[in-house]
C-alpha cells in the first residue's frame, strides 16, 4: 500500500525522504515522488516505477529548504504513471495521501462546477484542490485542513504542506495509519516506524480523526474541531538495523533464518522457563476496560479473524484449542467475516491476528466484535499499531520488523503463540495436567533449535530449483495440523513465484484434485509420523499411481516415504503438535529460491502489498 514520509527540520529533506521511502518500499508500491521547498517554492519531482527512478532524477536537483513531503503509490484510482503519482500539488498546496477517499465522485464533481483543473486520474488531487480552496480565505494551512476534513469519506491518511507556510505541515488521517516521529528540533511523518526510526524511536501515533499540527519546532495534537488534545510519546526500542538485510540476498530469506529467534522471543513472556510452566499472568492480569477483571473460565467459544498468512497462522487455533480446550473454534477470513452478519456471543473470546497490525479487514472484524461487547486478545507483530491499540489484551509476535511482502516469520512466530495460548486457556480451564503442561512447554521450548536444523534445506532447494521451474502446477497437501501448513505453502508459492499452487486437505484429493493430476504436476506431502500418518500414506499413493511427481516431508529416515518420493525432506522428530513450526520452513525455501530462480522481486512480488490498509 501507498507509503507517506514528510519531513520539516535541518537536515535535507531530499536525504530524510528518499531514505524514508527506501524503507517504505517494502509495503509495495508502482510510482513515488517528493515535493520539497526551495526557495520558497516546493519543487516537484516524480517517477513512475522503482525507487531508483525516482533516486535518479533526484541526483541533480538541490533544495534549499527544510520542508518536504514524499510517496510510493500503489495504485488504486488511476493507472501506475508519473502523472498519477503523488504528491499532488495545486496552487501552492502539496499533499500525499494513502487509502481511498470513497465519496471523490460527488466532491470532485462540486470541484469541476467550480472551475477546478485535475491533473491527475486519482481521487487525492481533490483533496490538494479543497484544501487550496480554503487557504485562500483561512490563510492557514491548519483552518484549511480543519475545514475540509468533515468532507472526507472513506479511509486515508494525509500529510500537506503549503509554500506560503514554509516552516508548517499538517497530517491527519481515517485509517491508514500515521505516525509522527519527534527527533530533536526535528519531525519525521510517517505510514510506517521503518521510515522514522533512523531519526528517532520517540513516537505518537495519531488516533482516527486526529491532526497533527507541526508548526516549526513545535507539535500540537487536534480534534477535528481544533480542539488541542493531551498526548504522550511512546519509545519504540526496535531499531533501524533490524530493518536491514544483515548481508543475507533479500529480507525474505533473512526473515526465513530470524524463524527460530523469533519463536523463542514470541514464546518467553508466558512460559516460565525454570520450571517449565506457564506464566499465564500474561493472560490474566492483561486485560484492559471492561475485561480487567476476566474470568476466563466462563469462555465458551474462541472466534479467530485474520487475514492472508496470518489466516493460516490461526486456522491451528481450532486443532490446538479445540483438542485442548474442548470448546468450539471457529476461524474465519475477516473480508467474509466483516460482511456476514456473524453469530456473535459474549462468552465468545475473539483472537484477532494481524502482523502489521493494520489490514483494514481485519481492523472492521475487531470493531465489529467489539460492538457485540466480547473480549478480544489482538496478536500482532507491530506495537501501537491500530488493531494492538483497540484490543482488550494484547500479546505480541516479537519477531522484530518483516519487510519481505510475504510474511513468514511472522506466521511461525504467531503459530508458537497460538500453540501457547491454547495450553493456557486449557490450563485455566482445567484441562491440561501438570504433567501435560510440562511435557508442551518443554517442547515448544525445544522449537527454535529444530528450526535451526531445517534452515539447512536452503542449499537443497538453491540447487533443485532450477527444476522446479518447470513444472506446471503444484499441489501441497495435508491433513490435520499439516492441512492449514499445505495451504500456506502454496500460497507461499504463488506470491513468490508466480505459479500456480493449491494448498488441499489431502483427503479431500477424490473429491476433485486426482483429476489434475499427470506427470507435470508436483504432489508435495507433508507426511510427518503422526496418527494420521497411514492416511496420508494412501493419498500420496493414489497421487503416484496416477503419475504424480512426489515431494514428500516425512519424520526421519523412512525408507518406505523415500521410495514413493522424488524428493524426501527429512524432518527432525518433534513433538506431534508442533510439526508445522517445522514442516513450514522447507516451503519458505522452496518457493524462495523457484522465484529467485525465475529473477522474480522477492521481497517486493508483483501486484502485492505488505500493509493492506485499504479493502
Ligand atoms: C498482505 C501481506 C500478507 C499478509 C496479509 C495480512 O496480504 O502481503 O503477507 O499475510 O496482508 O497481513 P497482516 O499484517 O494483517 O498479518
Amino acid at each position: 500500500m501507498c507509503g507517506i514520509v514528510g519531513y520539516l527540520g535541518p537536515r535535507q529533506p531530499k536525504d530524510v525522504l528518499v531514505s524514508g521511502l527506501r524503507a517504505l518500499e517494502y509495503r509495495g508500491y508502482d510510482s513515488s515522488g517528493v515535493a520539497i521547498l526551495d526557495q520558497g517554492k516546493l519543487k516537484r519531482v516524480r517517477a513512475q516505477g522503482k525507487l531508483i527512478h525516482l533516486v535518479e532524477k533526484l541526483k541533480n536537483e538541490n533544495f534549499d529548504g527544510h520542508l518536504g513531503i514524499g510517496h510510493t503509490r500503489w495504485a488504486t484510482h488511476g493507472k501506475p504513471s508519473e502523472r498519477n503519482a503523488h504528491p499532488h500539488c495545486v496552487g501552492g498546496i502539496s499533499i500525499v495521501h494513502n487509502g481511498i477517499i470513497e465519496n471523490y465522485a460527488e466532491l470532485k464533481l462540486n470541484l469541476l462546477k467550480g472551475g477546478a483543473v485535475f491533473e491527475s486520474e486519482t481521487d487525492s488531487e481533490l483533496v490538494a484542490h479543497l484544501i487550496h480552496n480554503e487557504v485562500k480565505s483561512t490563510q492557514d494551512l491548519l483552518q484549511a485542513v480543519l475545514k475540509i476534513l468533515p468532507l472526507l469519506k472513506g479511509a486515508f491518511s494525509i500529510v500537506t504542506v503549503w509554500e506560503e507556510q514554509p516552516e508548517t505541515l499538517v497530517a491527519f488521517k481515517n485509517g491508514p495509519p500515521l505516525i509522527v516521529g519527534f527527533g530533536t528540533d526535528e519531525f519525521v511523518v510517517a505510514s510506517d516506524l521503518q521510515a522514522i526510526l533512523p531519526y528517532t524511536n520517540k513516537i505518537v501515533y495519531l488516533d482516527d480523526f486526529q491532526v497533527a499540527y507541526i508548526h516549526q519546532s513545535q507539535f500540537q495534537l487536534l480534534d477535528q474541531k481544533g480542539h488541542t488534545l493531551e498526548f504522550q510519546t511512546a519509545s519504540i526500542d526496535w531499531n533501524s538495523e533490524q530493518a536491514q538485510k544483515g548481508g543475507f540476498d533479500h529480507y525474505m530469506l533473512k526473515e526465513i533464518f530470524e524463524q527460530p529467534r523469533a519463536v523463542a522471543n514470541a514464546i518467553l513472556p508466558h512460559l516460565d522457563t525454570e520450571k517449565f510452566c506457564l506464566n499465564l499472568n500474561s493472560l490474566k492480569q492483561s486485560w484492559t476496560g471492561a475485561f480487567k477483571d476476566i474470568d476466563l473460565t466462563q469462555v465458551e467459544r474462541v472466534l479467530v479473524v485474520a487475514c492472508g498468512t496470518s489466516y493460516y497462522a490461526g486456522m491451528l487455533a481450532k486443532y490446538w484449542i479445540e483438542s485442548k480446550v474442548r470448546i468450539p473454534v471457529e476461524v474465519d477470513i475477516a473480508s467474509e467475516f466483516r460482511y456476514r452478519n456473524p453469530v456473535l456471543f459474549l462468552k465468545t473470546l475473539t483472537l484477532v491476528i494481524s502482523q502489521s497490525g493494520e489490514t483494514a479487514d481485519t481492523l472492521a472484524a475487531l470493531r465489529l466484535v467489539k460492538e457485540s461487547g466480547g473480549p478480544i486478545l489482538s496478536i500482532c507483530n507491530v506495537p501501537n499499531s491500530s488493531i494492538d491499540r483497540e484490543a482488550h489484551c494484547r500479546w505480541y509476535m516479537n519477531a522484530g520488523v518483516e519487510i519481505g511482502v510475504a510474511s513468514t516469520k511472522a506466521f511461525t512466530a504467531t503459530m508458537a503463540l497460538l500453540y501457547v495460548f491454547s495450553l493456557a486457556l486449557a490450563k485455566i480451564k482445567m484441562k491440561l495436567s501438570s504433567e501435560q503442561e510440562q511435557e508442551a512447554v518443554k517442547a515448544i521450548l525445544g522449537m527454535p533449535s529444530h528450526m535451526e536444523t531445517v534452515l539447512a534445506f536452503d542449499s537443497f532447494f538453491a540447487e533443485v530449483a532450477h527444476i522446479l521451474t518447470a513444472v506446471r502446477g503444484f499441489l501441497y497437501m495435508g491433513r490435520g495440523i499439516h492441512y492449514p501448513i499445505a495451504l500456506e505453502g502454496a500460497l507461499k508459492l504463488k506470491e513468490l513465484a508466480y505459479r500456480h499452487a493449491e494448498g488441499y486437505a489431502a483427503g479431500e484429493m477424490k473429491h476433485g484434485p486426482l483429476a489434475l493430476i499427470d506427470s507435470d504436476m508436483l504432489v508435495i506431502m507433508l507426511a510427518a509420523s503422526d496418527e494420521l500418518y497411514e492416511k496420508t500414506i494412501s493419498n500420496l499413493e493414489e497421487a503416484k499411481t496416477r503419475g504424480a511427481k512426489i515431494v514428500s516431508l516425512g519424520t526421519g529416515e523412512n525408507e518406505h516415504l523415500k521410495s514413493l518420493s522424488e524428493h524426501y525432506l527429512a524432518l527432525p522428530k518433534v513433538y506431534q503438535d508442533l510439526y508445522p513450526l517445522v514442516e513450514v520452513i522447507p516451503l519458505q525455501l522452496l518457493a524462495y529460491h523457484v522465484a529467485v530462480t525465475l529473477g522474480n522481486d522477492v521481497d517486493q512480488p508483483r501486484n502485492l502489498a505488505k500493509s493492506v490498509t485499504v479493502e
